[in-house]
């Protein structure tokens, strides 16, 4: 496979960024976050657009990359990277697993928006891939980013036992224990009166594994996982835990309080398609307030990896206001 697009001895990603000089750092001398967030998605963009690249332009690949290139906050594959920054992980290889991750969140996407699913006709501000190009192939589309996805990490250039524990963490992730279970829950909860547990039950599948996977890729990629690692591989899954859990209460919470402008998706759909959710089962302040408890034991889980842990907490940040933002207290 080929690599991305940055030098294969630039340990960070960040050596193309030096011509942007002192204001691109913060007082700590770190990029600031606008500037690496921006920076890192680019580098994914570029890896996704060259893997998703047909020799002759067959429709599926096409819609592919509808499906995957327009927008996005990337906050998965950040994740990745700022995970990989923990240790001296190659930036070519972040950002393949990067994209790798981002191929498979937005096969979810596809398949969540599906007419038999939340029958969705926007995203990321365009008509939804069923929308666009019709059902078969919007099917086809998230089997497709699926397989492209692993394919990815099996061709990365790293140990076999490398490769092997990074699809084994993405396949974790969508499998009956994760996303595809956890959106089988969501299915099977409409119209259902259900306690808050269960609710977090299933955030936690359906997009919170998802979000580990994220991390704890991002950190696989250099770490091992061995005795000599187990507390900062706790301390990672704390962090993705409570946010992975935040993200989705985020969008539940968005769902009621944004407009279409702002998702790129039609606000109400979980009221209408009477999903219960952390905003409907809570009520809205408490629901943003378990929001930004959760954003803050993130932090704190992270805090005893010290400096190198930055970024991850500038994730946490750039999260904590869009929830301000968009969801301003009452
Ligand atoms: C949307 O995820 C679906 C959820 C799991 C909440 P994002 O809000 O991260 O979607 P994009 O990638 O930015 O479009
Ligand atoms: C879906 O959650 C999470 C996925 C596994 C894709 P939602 O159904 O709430 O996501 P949106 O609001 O459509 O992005
Ligand atoms: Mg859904
Ligand atoms: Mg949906
Ligand atoms: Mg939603």
């Amino acid at each position: 496979m080929q690599t991305g697009s940055t030098p294969q001895n630039d340990r960070t990603g960040d050596s193309a960024l030096g011509e942007l000089g002192a204001q691109a750092r913060g007082a700590s001398g770190g990029l600031l976050p606008e500037i690496w967030m921006q920076d890192g998605a680019k580098r994914v963009e570029q890896v996704l657009a060259r893997l998703l690249r047909a020799e002759h332009e067959a429709e599926l690949m096409a819609a592919m990359r509808y499906a995957t290139l327009h927008g996005g906050k990337r906050t998965r594959a950040l994740l990745c990277l700022a995970a990989g920054g923990l240790a001296d992980t190659p930036a070519h290889m972040l950002d393949d697993v990067g994209a790798a991750v981002e191929m498979m969140h937005a096969c979810t996407l596809v398949h969540d928006d599906l007419p038999a699913m939340d029958d969705d006709v926007l995203r990321r501000g365009l008509p939804t891939v069923h929308v666009k190009f019709g059902e078969a192939t919007a099917i086809l589309v998230g089997d497709a980013l699926q397989a492209h996805a692993f394919l990815t990490l099996a061709s990365l250039d790293a140990p076999g036992d490398n490769r092997i524990a990074l699809v084994r963490e993405l396949a974790q992730a969508v499998s009956a224990e994760g996303a595809a279970g956890g959106q089988a829950m969501d299915l099977s909860l409409v119209g259902k009166h259900v306690e808050l547990d269960k609710i977090v039950e299933m955030h936690r599948m359906k997009s919170g594994a998802l979000v580990r996977a994220s991390v704890r890729m991002g950190a696989l990629c250099a770490i091992a996982e061995d005795a000599a690692h187990a507390a900062l591989y706790c301390a990672l899954d704390h962090y993705s835990a409570c946010f992975g859990l935040a993200l989705q209460v985020i969008d539940d919470i968005l769902d009621v309080t944004a407009d279409t402008a702002t998702l790129g998706k039609t606000p109400g759909k979980d009221a209408a398609a009477q999903k219960p959710t952390c905003a409907s089962i809570m009520g809205l302040q408490a629901a943003r307030q378990f929001a930004l408890d959760l954003l803050r034991d993130a932090r704190e889980a992270i805090a005893p990896l010290g400096p190198r842990a930055e970024r991850l907490a500038q994730l946490l940040q750039r999260a904590n206001a869009y929830l301000f933002k968009h969801a301003p207290c009452a």
